[in-house]
């Protein structure tokens, strides 16, 4: 078995002080899939150091060997603050309103992928398959390639692909397509976001995508392919199981005596939809006085890239909105959202999932959603919750028993919420079944062996000169 060497912006260390709770979906994924392959994590420590020196810190934990670099402040600043988080996220999730055009942010962006390429260039060995993650690095592997490496490499997405027409607003849109052909695997969460990209490779570079939709470019063959991310089922259903988890379980129930729990658990970020999630809320409460006093939104909201404007704004928005809905509908002995600034342990978490009678996953973009999946995973099947999932996230492509919404939509969501609260048990019985078979069967296993897979070449028919 070839030995993997995964590159992400950020390296979390399992089991390390501060890693829980607050991971993306990419974190998540990977710790699951370096336990059982053999290889090296790479990335930024998210530390800074005064002057970039690409000193490498290995070190081995929990079975996963990790090899991190320092990052100078500009770098952090122009890299990481601007083009990956002013610039790329809010394109590829469709808000150009949010997404800045600066020079310095593309050219920081260039520069940290060139010290990330330079550092992890000793590591690779010939057999080596490199697989790169995500937005932060869409040039790495061509720049690899600039720097002699043979080996194949692969390139997933975390995030949406957005549409060409606004892709095509982005300065030297042409350059980073063009870089990311030099991966030999080309994965994305969807077919709407791989469909998006070939799309675009058919009209602005005017090349031809064959049956398989793999692309010839510059004499090599491209895979591009779906490979929706999944849970890791079996780690999820034993941190569920846990005494930690029931001990949430009781904690949270017992706070809210007898009122219906509704949970939403997200990084603070503007594409996760959560204002208009805490309006529909409020409409919900509105529109059915029977209800008053009756049910809480537990919201759980670690915030995340603290320095960017956008960030800072949609965390004051979300402040005030709470303050008001919080002021008119409460009781002296009761608030209807419950609104928690921080991340908790994954085994606790379970247990509020399993707590709450309804999930609600209402992103207005996302690339996949993994809360939607675990929330259906620690549900108890004899009497499971309800996910709410909005039609604009990956998950709803495959989670086609939630009770699917337009995020948008207050009046719908708020109405979605009633129908959940009073969905008869047989109905919920009968959708979470379905959903957690898919759940099960399209794990975070089935993910990396169908990546990998793709990456070592072996489902190829004829070989692939690389
Ligand atoms: C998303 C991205 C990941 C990222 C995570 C956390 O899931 O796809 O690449 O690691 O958010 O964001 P952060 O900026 O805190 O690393």
């Amino acid at each position: 078995m070839s030995r993997l060497i995964v590159i992400s912006n950020r390296v979390s260390v399992p089991n390390a002080a501060g890693a829980a709770g607050a991971q993306g979906g990419l974190a998540v994924a990977l710790n699951s899939a370096l336990r059982e392959h053999r290889g090296i994590w790479f990335g930024w420590s998210g530390q800074e150091t005064a002057e970039f020196t690409g000193h490498l810190d290995m070190q081995r934990n929990d079975g996963v060997t990790t090899a991190t670099i320092d990052l100078e402040p500009q770098d952090i600043e122009e890299y990481y603050n601007g083009y990956a988080n002013r610039t790329l996220w809010p394109l590829f999730h469709y808000r150009i309103d949010l997404t800045e055009y600066d020079r310095n942010f593309g050219e920081g962006y260039e520069r940290v992928n060139e010290r990330f390429a330079d550092s992890v260039l000793p590591l690779i060995e010939p057999e080596d398959l490199v697989w790169v993650h995500d937005y932060h690095l869409l040039p790495l592997g061509s720049i690899l390639r600039g720097k002699g490496v043979k080996n194949r490499m692969g390139l997933f997405l975390h995030t949406p692909w957005p549409p060409t027409r606004l892709l095509a607003s982005l300065p030297f849109h042409e350059r980073l397509v063009a870089s990311m052909l030099e991966y030999d695997v080309l994965g994305f969460q969807t077919t709407e976001w791989l469909e998006s990209f070939l799309h675009y490779v058919q009209k602005e570079m005017g090349l031809k995508v064959n049956l398989d939709n793999s692309i010839d470019y510059k004499g090599r063959r491209v895979i591009a392919r779906a490979f929706p991310i999944g849970i890791d089922y079996a780690e999820f259903s034993e941190a569920a199981a846990s005494s930690e988890a029931s001990e949430a379980h009781h904690r949270l129930k017992s706070s809210v005596r007898g009122r219906k729990i509704l949970i939403g658990v997200d990084r603070l970020d503007y594409s996760k939809g959560l204002g208009e999630r805490f309006e529909s809320f409020s409409r919900f409460l509105a529109d059915h006085p029977d209800m008053a006093g009756k049910a809480v939104l537990l919201q759980i909201a670690p915030p995340s890239r603290g320095d960017v404007a956008s960030y800072q704004q949609i965390r004051e928005d979300l402040e005030r909105k709470t303050g008001h809905i919080n002021g008119a509908h409460a009781e002296v002995d009761f608030v209807p959202i419950r609104y928690v600034n921080r991340g908790y342990p994954r085994a606790q978490l379970a247990g509020f999932y399993r707590a709450a009678e309804v999930g609600l996953v209402t992103p207005l973009r996302d690339g996949m959603n993994l809360v939607a999946k675990e929330y259906v995973a620690a549900q108890d099947p004899e009497d499971p919750g309800v996910l709410i999932l909005s039609q604009f996230a990956g998950a709803a492509l495959q989670l086609k028993d939630a009770l699917l919404v337009n995020p948008h939509s207050i009046e719908h969501v708020a109405e979605t919420i009633k129908r959940a609260i009073d969905m008869p048990l047989a109905e919920r019985k009968r959708r979470h079944a379905r959903l957690l078979a898919s759940i099960r069967d399209e794990d975070v296993i089935h993910w990396r062996e169908q990546f990998v897979k793709a990456l070592a070449g072996k489902d190829r028919e004829g070989a692939n000169a690389s």
